[in-house]
């Protein structure tokens, strides 16, 4: 049972946490050889799962992708940056392609499930999300769907940073091309972002420069 009390210690030291945060890096070159074991994996995959999203509506497809040969062909199609072919696993984050009111239903009907909602009730969380589902032009929507992705690969990031295993954002990747060779389409999704996991090569000094960010006191407003 979740209570206030066994969550208001923190699990891990303020230090641990930005000494982790301060590792990672958008790694540009992984070690071929060096494959993230299941266990670890599955940690980072419910990471991901866990993922806040607006609503909960969680509007997307998390495609994982360790098939050599086709590891490769998307490297080609993320204009030849050799991440994709290079990492363990690499996870391409989507985007629900049709979120209508078939949609609304189920997740509906699952939290229902989840939760033991009685009728009443289910109908009042249904009316909550009905008017943005119903009432928003789908170009808005498949916006706002991206926009929850990108929130996923935040977590994907800062749990595979806590794990110990590399990781790089990407967004420079033919969209059009992935969804292709994927089959994204036949899959009900769109490819939005990438996040390669895996190992550092050692070949990669990137990870060795210091990190550029502006001083708290250009971006941080305090009122
Ligand atoms: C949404 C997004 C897309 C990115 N796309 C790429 C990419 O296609 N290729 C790449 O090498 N790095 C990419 N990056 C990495 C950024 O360049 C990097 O995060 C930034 O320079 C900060 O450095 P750091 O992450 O190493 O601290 C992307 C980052 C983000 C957040």
């Amino acid at each position: 049972m979740k209570t206030a009390e066994s969550h208001s210690h923190a699990v891990l030291s303020g230090e641990d946490l930005l000494k982790q945060l301060n590792w990672r890096y958008a790694t540009k070159k992984f070690d071929p050889a060096r494959k993230i074991d299941d266990a670890t994996y599955a940690v980072l995959e419910s990471a991901l799962r866990l993922s806040a999203s607006s609503y909960g509506l969680q509007p997307w497809k998390f495609v994982v992708v360790t098939d050599p040969a086709v590891k490769k062909e998307l490297s080609v199609a993320a204009y030849s940056q050799p991440q994709p072919a290079d990492c363990s696993h690499l996870v391409v984050i989507c985007r629900q392609a049709v979120l209508d009111e078939a949609y609304l239903d189920h997740y509906v009907q699952y939290t229902a499930e989840q939760r033991s909602l009685p009728e009443d009730k289910k109908a009042a969380f249904k009316g909550m999300m009905a008017g943005f589902i119903n009432g928003t032009p789908a170009a808005d929507k498949d916006v706002w769907a991206a926009k929850q992705c990108y929130i996923a690969l935040g977590f994907l990031l800062s749990a595979a940073a806590l794990q110990g295993v590399d990781a790089c954002p990407m967004e420079g990747f033919d969209k059009a091309a992935f969804d292709r060779i994927l089959h994204l389409p036949d899959k009900g999704c769109h490819s939005v972002v990438l996040c390669p996991l895996g190992y550092r090569s050692g070949e990669d000094h990137y990870g060795d420069l210091p990190k550029v960010r502006f001083p708290a006191s250009e971006t941080i407003i305090r009122i």
